[in-house]
């Protein structure tokens, strides 16, 4: 079965250096999303690994042979990579139907007549483009084109998929039916699927992994909701979950058995962790904003800043001294622009990043319970 694994691999172009050396185990069936900023390196990793693109150094095995190895001088040609290696190409022929558009691969492969007929009716049923078969691309919206082209790159059952942002010329609401549409599509076809996106909630809703990159550096590679609890870091932190988690500086005053003892927005509190790994003093609590309720006993007292509700939440940004706090509320809620309000910071995801490094330091919860007794004790 196709696993795939990247080592050590390196891409420069001149000095540039686009991908620095990066390790990822694609595991075969699962569904993979390349995920980072523009210019991260995500286009040029899925290239490397269909042999589109030569790396600098490294070793790409699939299925356990080495398809490039910059020490033995392997480098094989996209077609000899053994699985069907087959990139998504979104324009279609326009002077052929879409009955044409997905047949065509299946000619070059020199499938009999009757077996290509089949499995295009197969594809076609598969994507809800049955109507379609007679007309030309151009007579098609975005959308339905969009359907069409991935029928034809899933027509010859390729083990190994790519797609490199196939939605993002999409309005949304197509955008999140293809969604639907492709999560489905894995486990319907079996096979593994690596795919690009800048989009986070594409990757987040998608995947079974995500490979996080910034710079061509991959900062995290775990499922997605391992990302969102557990980031590594305050980038991909910051780069997953919208609104975005709530940064609040945070000295350490301390460490006890069960924690650290801190000092943020003019409190104290224990984090409850433990997991407390290397932090300094100064510290940055990262708090997501569905942890940050409006809470009438709330600690922490604030000002409202502005109310954006959505219909299903509402988004609230409030003033806590200095730092502005982002809350999302479920509902429709209302407040008037600088009414005082408290909140409270909820639950056992909270994570701490040490200030210099940026690194994740542990996650847990805030007490703020121990105010009372430090101050006994002070
Ligand atoms: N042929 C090339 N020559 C020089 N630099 C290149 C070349 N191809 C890519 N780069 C650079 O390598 C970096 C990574 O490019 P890549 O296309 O992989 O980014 P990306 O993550 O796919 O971005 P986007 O989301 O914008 O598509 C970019 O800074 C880009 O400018
Ligand atoms: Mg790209």
């Amino acid at each position: 079965m196709p696993q795939i694994i990247l080592e050590h691999i390196n891409k420069r172009f001149d000095k540039f250096v686009a991908v620095d050396d990066l390790n990822l185990v694609i595991e075969d069936r699962g569904f993979v999303t390349l995920l980072g900023p523009s210019g991260c390196g995500k286009t040029t990793t899925l290239r490397m690994i269909a042999g589109l693109e030569t790396p600098t150094s490294g070793r790409i095995l699939i299925d356990g042979k080495p398809v490039y190895d910059s020490e033995k001088g392997i480098n094989l040609p996209p077609n000899k990579r053994d699985i069907g290696f087959l990139f998504q190409n979104y324009a279609l022929w326009p002077h052929m139907t879409v009955y044409q558009n997905i047949a065509f691969g299946l000619e070059m492969l020199k499938w009999d007549k009757n077996r290509i007929k089949e499995r295009v009716q197969e594809m076609l049923r598969l994507l809800k483009i049955e109507q379609f078969v007679k007309r030309y691309p151009a007579e098609l919206s975005g959308g339905q084109q969009q359907r069409v082209a991935i029928a034809r790159t899933l027509a010859p059952s390729p083990r190994v998929l790519f797609m490199d942002e196939p939605l993002s010329n999409l309005d949304a609401k197509l955008r999140g039916e293809m969604r639907t549409e492709l999560k489905r599509l894995h486990t319907d076809t079996n096979s593994t699927f690596v795919y690009v996106t800048h989009d986070q909630l594409e990757a987040m809703t998608l995947s079974t992994r995500v490979c996080l990159m910034e710079t061509g550096v991959l900062q995290q590679y775990a499922p997605p909701l391992e990302i969102y609890n557990r980031p590594a870091n305050t980038f991909v932190a910051g780069f997953v979950g919208n609104p975005t988690m709530n940064f609040i500086p945070a000295k350490v005053l301390g460490r006890r058995q069960n924690g650290l003892k801190l000092s943020f927005l003019g409190h104290e509190a224990l984090f409850e962790t433990k997991n407390a790994g290397e932090v300094g003093e100064d510290a940055i609590l990262g708090v997501r904003p569905e942890f940050l309720p409006i809470s009438p006993d709330g600690v922490l007292e604030a000002a409202i800043y502005s109310t954006l509700p959505a219909g299903m939440e509402t988004t609230v940004k409030a003033s806590c001294g200095e730092t502005m706090l982002t809350s999302v509320v479920f509902g429709s809620v209302d407040y008037e622009v600088d009414s005082k309000v408290r909140m409270d910071i909820v639950g056992s995801d909270i994570m701490l990043f040490d200030q210099a490094t940026q690194k994740a330091a542990g996650s847990g919860r805030i007490s703020f319970g121990e105010k009372v007794a430090l101050e006994k004790k002070g």
